[in-house]
């Protein structure tokens, strides 16, 4: 059947407010390329999402599935416990940037981050928790509720769950300085919501689906003291930059601070669904037995799938590996935006391999221009390589190769978003 079949009996079956990047249907994937309907390979820059770090189908993350469905794929945790999700437990307890923490595995993001609050809410007594703009942190009501773009995830869903509030993410060069975001939660104490109401305050330490943007250092460090001073944790969604995409297995490793709740997901199951909340003991024992659950969380197979990726970081050193990849693709941004013939590129910025471009109407400035980006993807798509975009304005790339992807390949598909730039310019 062609992508095209496949699309109208797609449109026909799936409703469309589950929106496709891609009109092509994969039927083969293999560390970094991927194959469709039609047999025609692409290289792939998206990895399901920030999920493929260690590429599609790593031989190790297959054969730890295969394993462990020859023993057993399902008890539920809550009725008969089994060994891997404990040791899971035990080795992110001994990963995480917490002291004597304690983990709970789920199964998506959203779920992940709604247990985190949930956890947070029971401990601290209280109810608010406070997001930043562009934010993402699922499309569940209180994770929507939560996330601060609403083009397209908050339209006509509302009303959102009550005691959530919005501050500003720092972006200097959207004019938004570190002291700005602190001066909006400052006023945000004076006008909405005292600070002893306040459970927690939670961010991606790099935004994801908001632009790639990176959370200042200092900014992070004021944080963290602000949220000591007021007995707020601080929770680090790490569900799209953690396991080596930033160059660090969390991306909070580059702060220098010890979050109190980190939540995990995505590149953690190597592909089949795991996540989890880690957090300091004391706080993750709050809440009754009981309280927290889900009959698939921690599921067998990806918590199998979870160790194999775990020991794949290690054993292929792939910390280093997404500095060095994130390196040469900064380098290579950097040439592409010195051509005059390529489209405009505005600011490109990167931590590790978690590495992103803005395409701008003027090669000064910053006016955001969203219908290259389209335009961009689409042509990339025609020669071979899947890219992603991102960012509240729409008009930024994401480049989320696998940290596994050959040097050859990373080089082609390089060449190729070289001259899918120049001929939409
Ligand atoms: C930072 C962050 N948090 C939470 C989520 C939600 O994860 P899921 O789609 O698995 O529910 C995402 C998904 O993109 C994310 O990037």
């Amino acid at each position: 059947m062609t992508n095209t079949e496949l699309l109208a009996r797609r449109n026909a079956a799936v409703p469309r407010g589950v929106a496709s990047a891609t009109s092509i249907f994969a039927v083969k994937g293999e560390n970094a390329e991927i194959w469709d309907a039609e047999g025609k390979r692409y290289l792939d820059f998206a990895a399901g999402i920030a999920v493929c770090n260690t590429g599609h189908r790593h031989p190790k993350v297959m054969a730890a599935a295969a394993a462990q469905s020859e023993a057993f794929v399902h008890t539920a945790f809550q009725v008969l416990p089994y060994e891997n999700y404990v040791a899971l437990a035990e080795r992110l307890n001994k990963l995480a940037p917490i002291k004597e923490a304690k983990t709970i595995l789920m199964t998506t993001g959203a779920e992940a981050v709604e247990n985190a609050v949930k956890i947070a809410r029971h401990y601290t007594k209280r109810p608010a928790v406070i997001s930043f703009v562009g934010g993402f942190h699922g499309r569940s009501m209180l994770t929507m509720g939560m996330t601060g773009k609403v083009v397209p995830y908050k339209v006509g869903f509302g009303p959102f769950p009550a005691s959530l509030y919005h501050i500003p993410f720092p972006i200097e060069h959207h004019g938004v300085s570190a002291q700005d975001s602190f001066d909006a939660l400052e006023r945000l104490f004076k006008a909405d919501v005292e600070p002893s109401q306040v459970a927690a305050i939670i961010l991606e330490p790099v935004q994801g689906e908001g632009g790639f943007y990176i959370a200042p250092k200092e900014f992070m460090q004021t944080l963290r003291q602000l949220c000591d001073q007021h007995g707020i944790l601080l929770i680090c969604d790490e569900v799209q930059t953690g396991f080596a995409r930033t160059g660090k297995l969390f991306a909070t490793e580059h702060y220098d601070i010890e979050p109190d709740l980190i939540t995990v997901a995505k590149a953690l199951g190597g592909g089949f669904p795991i996540s989890g909340v880690i957090g300091k003991g004391e706080i993750m024992d709050s809440p009754e037995p009981g309280g927290l659950g889900g009959t698939y969380g921690g599921s067998p197979l990806g918590c199998a799938a979870a160790h194999a990726v775990l020991d794949i970081i290690e054993e292929e050193q792939l910390c280093a590996r997404s500095l060095k990849l994130g390196k040469r693709i900064l380098e290579r941004l950097h040439q592409m935006k010195e051509h005059s013939d390529t489209t405009p590129i505005g600011d490109i910025r990167g931590l590790g391999s978690m590495v992103a471009f803005e395409l701008v109407k003027k090669r000064e400035g910053h006016a955001p221009d969203p219908d290259k980006v389209k335009l961009l993807t689409a042509k990339a798509l025609e020669q071979g390589l899947i890219l992603l975009s991102c960012g509240i304005y729409a008009n930024t790339i994401r480049l989320l190769a696998p940290l596994t992807i050959p040097e050859a390949q990373l080089e082609e598909g390089l060449d190729i978003l070289e001259k899918a730039l120049v001929s939409v310019a």
